[in-house]
């Protein structure tokens, strides 16, 4: 598969059921990301129009009908944070190492200079160290650890705390 055959787009209302399937597959993979399945469509649907309603950045990554990948940023609802954010992204499994996750990344923070935010915020389990490799690429800066922050299964992980000025 050629990486030009994914496209690179803000979500749509439409992309709610192909949104959900992509980030349910993630999460059931259960290293990544905080839960471990994805929400009903309906929440999905509540998330995604809240997102466009507020322009908080969302874009997707598709190949065909699929939705293969997604990168969000959402803005801080307490008001003397509300130039903060916080981004969540994955790329499915089979779809990892084409440049699909920089490609995300670097759009939904562009589209975060353009709505005005300040600081995007993130956290990352130690053991990620692809998504460390990535968000290192593109300029975060390292802002503290909480040790033991994250047990699954019995076993722990420290979780990085992560920051991109725009
Ligand atoms: C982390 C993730 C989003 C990266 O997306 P991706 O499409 O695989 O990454 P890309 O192909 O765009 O690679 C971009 C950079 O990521 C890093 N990277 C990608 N694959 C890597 C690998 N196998 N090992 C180490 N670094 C890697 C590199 O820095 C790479 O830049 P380079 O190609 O110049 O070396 C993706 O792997 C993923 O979805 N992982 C599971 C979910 C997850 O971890 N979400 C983030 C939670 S904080």
């Amino acid at each position: 598969m050629a990486s030009d055959a994914v496209a690179i787009r803000p979500i749509a209302l439409g992309d709610v059921v192909a949104l959900r399937d992509c980030v349910d597959a993630v999460m059931r993979e259960r290293h990544y990301l905080a839960y471990q399945e994805a929400f009903s469509i309906e929440e999905t649907k509540a998330f995604v129009a809240r997102n466009m309603r507020e322009r908080n950045p969302h874009w997707v990554a598709t190949h065909g009908p699929r939705i293969v990948g997604w990168c969000d940023i959402r803005r801080d609802p307490i008001p003397v944070q509300s130039h903060c954010a916080v981004l969540g992204m994955g790329v499915v499994d089979s779809y990892r190492g084409r440049g699909i996750g920089e490609r995300l990344i670097r759009a939904a923070l562009e589209d975060a200079r353009v709505q005005g935010f300040e600081r995007v915020e993130l956290s990352v389990y130690a053991k990620n160290t692809r998504a460390h490799s990535l968000y290192r690429k593109i300029g975060f800066l390292h802002e503290g650890i909480r040790i033991r922050g994250k047990k699954l299964d019995g076993e722990y992980d420290d979780v990085h705390m992560l920051v991109y000025f725009l």
